[in-house]
């Protein structure tokens, strides 16, 4: 992706750097066992994540799910298709989401599903014409689709080589989307229509504080929603619920899946700095273009690693970690280097000390695989050709 912030590009100038040790606690102790894991340090490094990079997802009143439309014969009959509106009650303000789920008509039993929140809206994403236009706040896009952030008819469907539905639905998985925007539009004042400001009732003038949820953490809080609504319905198996997300919406399924263990697999598609590339690695994006382009996807405090990524007690080795002992799928683009695809790599295999708690083998590599070349048993990685995007190939892995 073109980016008019400078950055390197060059692998022999990354330089040096140290990861912190996952496994050692605050006390200074070393784990050694799951049940230490489990009990202890993952608690501890998760609050690191609160503290530092994504801060602290409030308690919420449970959401009220109202049905708004179902068609039992979308897809041409391949799938029902339900859009059902997650509200809060006492707050009109916040308008809630519009979580639209496909469901394949062949299943005779509960089917695994996949959750992902897109860019566009349900519109965008579905090729059926009578899913309703998306009237919420969007970025302004490329072409004709969004005028006056507002999306337009000729965005319909724009999303939808992202979601390749037929193919999903066909391999008897569910598909359980909604527009990232409903949860927070995607702008430094968005927080104010969005959740974070419902729940906080904070003023205009409101400066977030350190440790205080950004963008990232409310959209994956709207994750987590979604999931108590597919736990309500018979014809999915919520056991089986696979968290999915690219760019900036892989950090938000990154994010979520730390969060909510009830997430059972954890998808980061082209997530980059601030999802699952090793922060420390001077490659691609830095922690001080992402928290000066975007400052409201994280907790203020993640700020201050900008050029000082050295201090932070985190890097996202650990955000991987705390996806174990559940399966994790982490994909890079070889055109897509501002994500730094070797270090979405290198976080998934500096994970591995955790999983081995668990007797499971990650990556199961100790370099980089060629592009194309699919490797890892519970914690997957891929790199395939091509630029930043999802695409059928990876969506093959996801369901294989
Ligand atoms: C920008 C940003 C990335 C992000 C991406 C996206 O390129 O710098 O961090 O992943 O947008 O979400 O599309």
């Amino acid at each position: 992706m073109a980016q008019a912030k400078r950055s390197n590009e060059d692998e022999s100038l990354v330089g040096e750097y140290t990861l912190p040790d996952v496994l050692k606690c605050g006390d200074g102790t070393v784990v050694t066992t799951a049940s230490e894991w489990t009990g202890k340090r993952r608690a501890e490094v998760l609050r690191l994540y609160e503290e530092h990079v994504y801060g602290k997802t409030p308690e919420t009143p449970k959401l009220d799910a109202t049905v708004t439309s179902e068609r039992k014969d979308a897809l041409g009959g391949l799938a029902t298709r339900r859009i059902v509106r997650l509200s809060m009650k006492g707050q009109p303000k916040w308008e809630g989401i519009d979580v639209m789920i496909y469901i394949p008509n062949a299943a005779k039993k509960p089917v695994p599903s996949f959750i992902g929140l897109s860019f566009g809206g349900n519109h965008a994403v579905s090729p059926d014409i009578d899913v309703p236009i998306s009237d919420r706040w969007m970025r302004p896009a490329q072409g004709d689709t969004v005028r006056n952030n507002r999306a337009t008819v000729r965005s319909r469907g724009k999303e939808a080589h992202r979601w390749p539905l037929e193919m999903i639905l066909e391999r008897g998985f569910a598909v359980v989307t909604a527009y990232y925007g409903d949860i927070e539009p995607d702008h430094t004042q968005g927080w104010k229509d969005g959740v974070r400001g419902v729940l906080a009732e904070k003023g205009a003038d409101t400066v977030w504080k350190d440790g205080e949820w950004g963008a990232i953490g409310a959209w994956a809080w709207g994750l987590s929603r979604m999931l108590d609504y597919v736990e309500t319905v018979d014809s999915i198996d919520a056991k089986h619920c696979s968290v999915i997300g690219h760019s900036r919406l892989g950090k938000t399924s990154l994010c979520a899946g730390a969060q909510d263990q009830r997430f059972a697999m954890v998808i980061s598609n082209c997530s980059g700095e601030g999802g699952a590339a090793i922060m420390r690695r001077n490659f691609g994006e830095t922690t001080k273009i992402i928290t000066t382009s975007f400052p409201h996807w994280f907790t203020p405090t993640y700020a201050r690693y900008s050029d000082h990524a050295a201090d932070c007690p985190v890097d996202q080795h650990m955000l991987i970690s705390l996806m174990a002992p559940r399966p994790v799928c982490i994909a890079s683009a070889a055109e897509d280097l501002w994500a730094d695809p070797k270090g979405e790599f290198l976080s998934g295999l500096n994970a591995q000390p955790v999983y081995d708690l668990f007797g499971l083998k990650g990556v199961g590599v100790k370099h980089q695989p060629m592009v194309n070349t699919p490797v890892g048993d519970v914690v997957r990685y891929h790199v395939r050709t091509g630029i930043h995007d999802v695409t059928d190939f990876d969506w093959q892995r996801y369901m294989d």
